[in-house]
């Protein structure tokens, strides 16, 4: 999960990286107060968008007074920064900037060790520094069992050339980086720029977070980071359920288990829509290995939630879990949507090949649901489904 400038400046005040006082606002209103909350004197005003490149989009402006922050909020707000509508800035103190630098930690799979990198020369677009001038830009593995300590801190600042002046402060603030890091279960942490005020304080004056996913068990405080706003309502009710679940934009419901099959499917759907007035996918959902009647029941009924569906293609080549047990799976679910008031409304087609297939079929027959319709090939049912969803259209 990319998190929002002013959440990354949140976890960096938490474990003591130097930031700048600031508030978020929503309306124009909203940026005065904080303007004076802050003292009344110079702030910025920050576009809060998950996104790169907002001061060269013009979503960071400088204000002097609490009516020129309003004044900035107010051509900020609802501004598009590369197809992000801009819903809050964060009004933060002005900084007198004598420098600018570069640090980030990150994830280095391929050397599986994490990897700090760091420049005097921030403020720039470092991927171009990165390009132009890879000598610019240190880059440092730090082995993941002992993290930055102040050795490794001070092989990444005389590295990147840190003057001897900043040279304590940047080693110390990069120990605290790493601390975020760590501690939060980041993937990235990135300042850019990280400044040296005229009276000399080392400020992370801008924040890009990653939190890993996979370690969210870990952090019950970092759901209230989520930004629902910006999460598909469907894809947080599949989420809610567990399932591997992604909305896109077209109109054959899709099931499969395996994420390698459910692509494929994606593909084959697609191609088929062609001849079909261009129906395509409404989503990507692989069930798993297991497709239990349960995980079926959840996964069909967040698809046929989606108003967008017209038909579903359930595409199961059985391995471990058999096409009998995923035909009784899709049986049961069926029953269990009925019982809840939500029998199905739309034609299912249901391919089943591998692992006792013709038992899976013999279940499907046997059951007799007028929707339900079985194809024995995946081109052929993909091609059956668009017709279907075409025909609804
Ligand atoms: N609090 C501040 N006081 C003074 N100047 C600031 C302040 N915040 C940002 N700036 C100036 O604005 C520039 C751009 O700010 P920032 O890095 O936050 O946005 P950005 O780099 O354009 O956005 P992104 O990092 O998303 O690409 C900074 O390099 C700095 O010169
Ligand atoms: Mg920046």
């Amino acid at each position: 999960m990319d998190l929002f400038e002013y959440q990354a400046r949140d976890l960096f005040a938490k474990h003591g990286v130097p930031v700048l006082d600031a508030v978020v606002a929503r309306t124009p209103e909203e940026a005065r107060a904080a303007a004076e909350q802050l003292g009344g004197g110079t702030v910025v005003v920050k576009a809060q968008v998950k996104t790169g490149g907002r001061g060269k989009a013009g979503g960071v402006k400088l204000a002097h007074s609490p009516e020129e922050a309003a004044e900035k909020a107010e051509q900020i707000l609802g501004m598009d920064i590369k197809g992000h509508t801009v819903h809050q800035v964060m009004v933060a103190q002005g900084a007198r900037i004598a420098e600018e630098y570069y640090i980030s930690l990150l994830l280095d799979r391929a050397e599986r060790a994490y990897l700090a990198m760091a420049s005097v020369e921030g403020g720039v677009e470092i991927e171009q520094l990165a390009v132009e001038r890879p000598e610019a830009l240190a880059r440092v593995h730090v082995d993941p069992l002992t993290g930055i300590d102040e050795a490794k801190a001070r092989e990444i600042a005389e590295r990147a050339g840190f003057a001897d002046d900043v040279r304590d402060e940047v080693v110390r603030v990069a120990q605290l980086l790493w601390t975020v890091y760590r501690e939060e279960d980041a993937t990235l942490v990135e300042v850019n720029p990280l400044v040296r005020t005229e009276d000399g304080r080392i400020i992370a004056l801008d924040g890009k977070v990653t939190l890993d996913d996979n370690a969210a068990f870990r952090h019950p405080e970092h759901a209230e980071l989520v930004d629902r706003s910006a999460t598909d309502p469907l894809e947080q009710a599949a989420k809610e359920k567990d399932l591997n679940y992604v909305k896109l934009d077209g109109e054959v419901g899709v099931i499969g288990n395996g994420a390698g099959l459910v692509m494929s499917t994606l593909d084959v759907v697609a191609y088929a829509g062609e001849e079909y007035g261009g129906v395509k996918p409404a989503n990507f959902l692989d069930i798993g290995g297991g497709a239990s009647a349960e995980v079926m029941a959840n996964g069909l009924e967040i698809i046929l939630s989606d108003p967008q569906v017209k038909s579903v293609f359930v595409n199961v080549f059985g391995g471990i879990t058999a096409c009998d047990a995923v035909a009784n799976g899709i049986v049961g679910a069926i029953e269990s949507l009925k019982a809840k008031g939500e029998e199905i409304s739309k034609p299912l087609v249901v391919r089943l090949d591998g692992n006792n297939a013709d038992e899976g079929r013999r279940i499907l027959d046997e059951a007799e649901h007028d929707l339900v319709e079985m194809v024995d090939t995946m081109d052929a049912a993909a091609r059956r489904a668009a017709e279907l969803a075409f025909a609804a259209k």
